[in-house]
């Protein structure tokens, strides 16, 4: 590992430093790296993640990237797809600079390897996806996360300056005087707490599905970025908006991209009715229309499940309650060419085929439209903090992302946050002794706290259990006032009870118990703002639905919500305006009836 040497601090800690530090070694992460190396070649850059980059959460994504990629498309209709499908809350100067840069680092992303499937012509393949009007999302089969990362990966090892520090967790955020100065981190491996010291640190770290029961996300995904950035004084922004997939496999969550409703995939009930056309998504065709039916958005699909369920239309389970995917008229061929791992997952996860058998699915929390809030190029209101992709709330997605807009998210607020980081820290110093105290007392709370404790009567999965109902009872589909004062009095006694969790587990090598723990502390923190945050928007937009407020209420809503933590550890909700350019608020219509305005024809607010 290329780090500068290691100095003895304080009684035992011990400090590496490196100019840009990295936390995460998904899709933002490494596009993050390579954008910062190639700013400033001199830059020494690290990436910190607790698991080896190839296991981030990245690789199971499946479905596609979106981009521009066909004469009959324009950027303005991308932007218009992602503003109305995230119901007016995006910031659409994000918003036109994503559009506009997708193409390019999607294009970027094959020169360094990414085997996008490609037409017999030799032009890019493109697929519908949901809520998108034109078919513009680039896949590689069913396995785009994979590739994707597999060719950030190996780019990463051609710069020289970038290091790594594989299977490292990172428990704090070193702040002085405002600005962040390094992280303190455990190397999993041996169990030592050291503090990683740095110029400019960017938080990569994902979302935080995990928070509850069913996701389809990683075990890793428990919101450590989001944790780490509210801890240290980041607000988190948009938290009360969760995206749930309408087709996870029931029991294990995994997920049956939305690629295969794209390539004409149904949407069946328990009487085999296509019921989404109950649901002003449209009339079934007999071609998949685009943003027509199954490919509508997806937070009006997974709430047309609740209301099919409430009517009595869904099958019962043992893992709840689901209606059916129908990809048989397919065929073979189409299914084998285009859904491999669909095909896969469910031959292995569920013991069926496809090809021959309806697959059982059901809503299931896929990903986080909030998150750390930061400017355009990734930069959070503390200087020296970045953040891109999932972890951060930039705003793209607003109110309800569309499908295949995150991989692109990725590489795009990746690269602008790893320029402006480097940058940053072309220009600026490292830390002084404040932030070595401060790792020191890091090192003292995790023995104290963790290691060293005992007596403790509480178990960690007791309560990630409780916490995990509590928010899907509180912050699930439909929300209302009874169900989040509960689950926020309930997020509160989780917090006190945690303090007094006890670990069996004391040794220094991959500790997984200790880490389970932290992971736990930082879920907390993310549940609490998500339902602290959904409790003080009294409208409904995109996938914040309040049965008690039923209505879009654009006079008081149309605004991001922050949440900051105050310092006596309780938090405080503020609002900021919506980025308008172009596209001033309208109704969200689906079906191939709908008024799709052309961008050219949408009326302009200047
Ligand atoms: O269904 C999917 O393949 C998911 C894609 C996404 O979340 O962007």
């Amino acid at each position: 590992m290329a780090t500068s040497p290691l100095q003895p601090w304080g009684e035992s800690v011990e400090a590496s430093s490196h100019d840009v530090l990295l936390i995460g070694g998904g899709a933002a992460g490494l596009r993050a790296a390579i954008a910062a190396a190639e700013v400033n070649p001199k830059l020494n850059i690290a990436v910190v993640s607790k698991v080896y980059p190839m296991r981030s959460h990245t690789v199971s994504a499946e479905g596609g990237a979106a981009g521009v990629a066909k004469p009959d498309d324009s950027l303005d209709e991308h932007a218009y797809d992602t503003i109305s499908g995230g119901d007016w809350l995006s910031d659409q100067d994000a918003v036109e600079a994503f559009v506009a840069e997708a193409p390019q680092e999607l294009a970027q992303l094959e020169r360094w390897g990414c085997p996008w499937n490609r037409e017999p012509d030799g032009h890019i393949a493109v697929r519908a996806f949901g809520g998108m009007k034109k078919m513009r999302t680039w896949f590689a089969a069913d396995k785009t996360g994979f590739h994707m990362l597999h060719t950030l990966f190996q780019t990463t090892l051609k710069y020289q300056p970038i290091s790594r520090y594989d299977e490292w967790f990172v428990t704090k955020l070193l702040v002085d005087d405002g600005v962040v100065r390094g992280v303190v981190a455990i190397e999993l491996m041996s169990g030592r707490i050291q503090a990683i010291l740095a110029k400019a640190v960017i938080l990569c770290t994902g979302g935080c599905g995990r928070v509850f029961p069913f996701t389809t996300n990683a075990n890793i995904k428990s919101g450590d970025g989001m944790a780490l950035a509210f801890r240290a004084g980041a607000p988190l922004k948009d938290m009360e908006f969760v995206q749930y997939h309408p087709t996870g496999l029931p029991f294990t969550g995994i997920l049956i991209t939305e690629a295969a409703r794209a390539e004409g995939g149904y949407m069946l009930n328990k009487d085999g009715y296509r019921y989404l056309q109950d649901y002003n998504l449209g009339k079934p065709e007999p071609k998949p229309v685009l943003r027509c039916m199954e490919l509508g958005p997806r937070d009006r699909l997974s709430q047309a499940f609740v209301h099919e369920h409430h009517k009595g239309r869904t099958m019962e389970t043992p893992y709840g309650p689901v209606v059916h995917l129908d990809l048989r008229h397919l065929g073979e061929k189409l299914i084998n060419a285009k859904l491999p791992f669909v095909r896969e997952l469910c031959q292995k996860y569920q013991s069926i085929d496809p090809v021959r058998e309806l697959i059982p699915v059901r809503p299931v929390v896929h990903y986080m439209m909030g998150g750390v809030s930061t400017d355009i190029n990734g930069a959070t209101p503390l200087h020296g903090l970045y953040a891109a992709g999932e972890v951060a709330c930039v705003s793209l997605n607003g109110a309800n992302r569309l499908g295949s807009n995150s991989l692109p998210e990725c590489l795009v607020f990746g690269n602008r946050a790893g320029k402006a980081a480097a940058e940053f820290a072309s220009s600026h110093g490292l830390g002084n002794g404040a932030v070595m105290a401060q790792a020191a007392d890091e090192e003292s709370r995790l023995k104290s706290e963790f290691l060293h404790k005992t007596g403790g009567r509480e178990r960690i999965a007791t309560i990630r259990t409780e916490m995990q109902s509590t928010v899907e009872q509180s912050v699930g589909i439909y929300r209302e006032e009874a169900s989040l004062r509960a689950g926020l009095h309930k997020m509160m006694e989780l917090q006190e009870r945690y303090q007094d969790i006890t670990l069996d587990d004391r040794s220094h090598t991959f500790n997984t118990e200790l880490e389970s723990a932290l992971e736990l502390g930082f879920m907390l923190d993310v549940a609490q703002s998500m339902v602290a945050s959904a409790m003080h928007r009294t409208e409904s937009r995109g996938a914040h639905q309040r049965t008690d407020f039923a209505m879009r209420n654009d006079e008081k809503f149309l605004a991001h919500s922050l949440l900051y933590r105050n310092f006596d550890g309780s938090a405080r909700v503020e609002y900021s305006p919506v980025t308008i350019t172009r596209w001033p608020p309208g109704e969200r219509v689906y079906g191939q009836h709908a008024q799709h305005p052309d961008a050219k024809a949408v009326q302009r607010v200047s």
